[in-house]
């Protein structure tokens, strides 16, 4: 039986990120040169070379085989509790095609985006291995379906997910996103280039999604001003990109930094860099995810990219990724 491989990029939120679990709307888009891979093999017959844990020849969740060597994980589904995202997926894929006794398989996971760092590792491993199982079973399921399976996964990473991570990652382009609204690709008419910076501080963001809940049930008020106010940028953001001006996108990328770290999602790391992004020349600068650590982003121009990559690296980045949006970017699942 041929190997079933389905693989799902990482994403940075452009705009909106935690007013978005509050209704507001919110821009993200996928980030290629990072990306989750599955893998979805037969198991050979006891004996055969290829298998290196016991495992059970009858069908059934111990005859299925999660392999995640990433995070040094090597089980049965039987042995995952279920509750565990990797378990949460598979078993998800079974209950979606009425799989009640699973065939004797393995499902092998790597991945090359940076855990708890806002650049959606759990969406991506969950779209990845939902993609890839259903194809093995015979019945690759439809884009909006993935998305909602992973979505059910997203509840165990980010506790209250607004759906905007398995959204962009699974339809792998631009989306302006509203809770509870279709998914809206958005129209790109110019390209624009953006580097990513990793703090290297990483942050669940469960824990932090969970923080804002408890400011916003103390002060529902105040935090709703904060995230309307965060859901007028996303709109303005949305204006500028379709109409062809994203270089105009910087101002409102320092606004919703401001307004993020009034919410306390920020973090020191965070502030350093994006100083560090205007002091270089960027046209704008945020963090981008969960915050309290993990990514933020830069808009440049493309002749000031490799000064403003320097200036991050110095002032501590882990690393920066230079990713190009829209037209001939890389914006298509490979
Ligand atoms: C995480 O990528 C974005 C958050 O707004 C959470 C969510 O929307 O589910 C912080």
């Amino acid at each position: 039986m041929p190997a079933f491989t389905a693989s799902a990029p990482g994403k940075i939120i452009l705009f909106g990120e935690h007013a978005v679990v509050y209704g507001q709307p919110a821009i993200a888009v996928p980030l290629s040169q990072v990306r989750a891979r599955a893998v979805v093999t037969a198991n050979l017959p006891a004996g055969q070379k290829g298998i290196a844990h016991p495992v059970s020849p009858q069908p059934g969740l111990s005859s299925v085989i999660v392999d995640a060597p990433d995070i040094s994980l090597r089980t049965t589904l039987a042995d995952l509790p279920a509750q565990h995202p990797l378990a949460r997926a598979v078993l998800l894929v079974f209950e979606a095609l009425g799989v009640s006794q699973p065939p004797s398989c393995s499902v092998r996971i790597r991945s090359t985006i940076p855990l708890a760092s806002g650049l959606g590792s759990g969406a991506a491993v969950s779209v990845a291995v939902i993609r890839a199982l259903s194809a093995f079973l015979g019945h690759p399921l439809p884009l909006e379906q993935v998305s909602a399976l992973a979505f059910e996964v997203e509840k165990i990473h980010h506790g209250t997910p607004s759906g905007i991570d398995n959204s962009v990652v699974t339809f792998n382009k631009p989306v302006y996103y509203q809770r509870g609204r279709p998914v809206e690709i958005l129209k790109l008419p110019a390209a624009f280039h953006i580097l990513v910076a990793n703090s290297g501080v990483p942050s669940p963001t469960a824990v932090v999604v969970g923080d804002v809940r408890r400011g916003w049930q103390a002060d529902p008020s105040g935090y709703e001003a904060q995230f309307a106010a965060i859901g007028d940028l996303s709109r303005q953001a949305r204006q500028l990109i379709e109409s062809g001006s994203p270089h105009s996108l910087g101002p409102l990328m320092f606004q919703n930094h401001a307004l993020l770290s009034q919410l306390d999602v920020s973090y020191p790391q965070l502030d350093a860099l994006v100083e560090a992004a205007r002091d270089s020349g960027a046209l704008g600068a945020k963090m981008s995810g969960g915050g309290r650590g993990g990514a933020m982003i830069a808009l440049v121009q493309e002749q000031n990219a490799a000064r403003v990559a320097a200036a991050l690296q110095e002032a501590g980045a882990a690393n920066v990724i230079r990713t190009k949006v829209g037209k001939s970017g890389k914006q298509v699942d490979k």
